[in-house]
């Protein structure tokens, strides 16, 4: 058996540079244009309906995306004296706001479609009233939002009741369950602080005029 002469050199063609450094500033095109599907996937649902639901799922998401924000506007922003517990109560709502919106983007991207991700994209797609960049009075900032999930229920009733005629159980489960319902619960706890009830000291003209 021939010896390995260590001492040979490497042909020149087979010299590689060692590049560690990361590719920065790369281009290309779309792989996918938004407000298209792909068009073969194995969840027996015609392209069409996917197009219909995908379409509706991201004003949804735009509607959902802006009511997440506009949570985080009032946790940040809220005065007065029930600072403490709606800077708390907003807060939670923006967390279950931002899981409904992860889980409407993943449902569009399933669905063979491209989900609005941008703030740009959003603030032209959403229907929800835009709020100054200033402060505003608690019964301002809690209206805000509760006109805001008025539009996003809305919007639910009415894809619930499209998407069953489509077909599309699984587009159904996730308006009424994760977005429709999480919506209702969290108008409760809001309306209740609009309601002029007494703090400290009980009305007592209704006493006086039964009697
Ligand atoms: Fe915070």
């Amino acid at each position: 058996m021939a010896k390995k002469d260590f001492n040979a050199k490497t042909p020149a063609s087979e010299h590689r540079t060692i590049n560690a450094q990361p590719r920065l500033h790369q281009h290309a095109s779309e792989i996918q244009q938004y407000g298209t599907v792909s068009h073969m996937l194995p969840l027996d649902l015609e392209e069409p309906v996917r197009l219909e639901m995908t379409e509706q799922l991201n004003l949804l998401l735009a509607d959902t995306m802006t009511l997440r924000d506009l949570y985080k506007k009032s946790h940040w922003q809220v005065a007065g004296p029930t600072f403490y517990q709606l800077h708390l109560l907003f807060d939670k709502h923006h967390e279950e706001q931002s899981e409904i919106v992860d889980t409407i983007a993943e449902r569009i991207q399933l669905l063979g479609g491209i989900s609005i991700a941008m703030a740009a994209d959003v603030a032209e797609t959403t229907r929800i009233e835009r709020p100054p960049k200033g402060r505003e009075e608690v019964p301002v900032q809690i209206s805000r939002l509760l006109d805001a999930h008025q539009i996003i229920i809305s919007h639910c009733r009415e894809l619930a009741e499209r998407s069953t005629k489509l077909g599309d159980a699984g587009t159904n489960d996730l308006v009424v369950s994760d977005v429709l319902r999480t919506n209702e619960l969290q108008v409760w706890f809001l309306s209740e602080h609009l309601v002029d009830a007494p703090l400290v000291i009980a009305d007592q003209t209704r006493l006086r005029n039964a009697s």
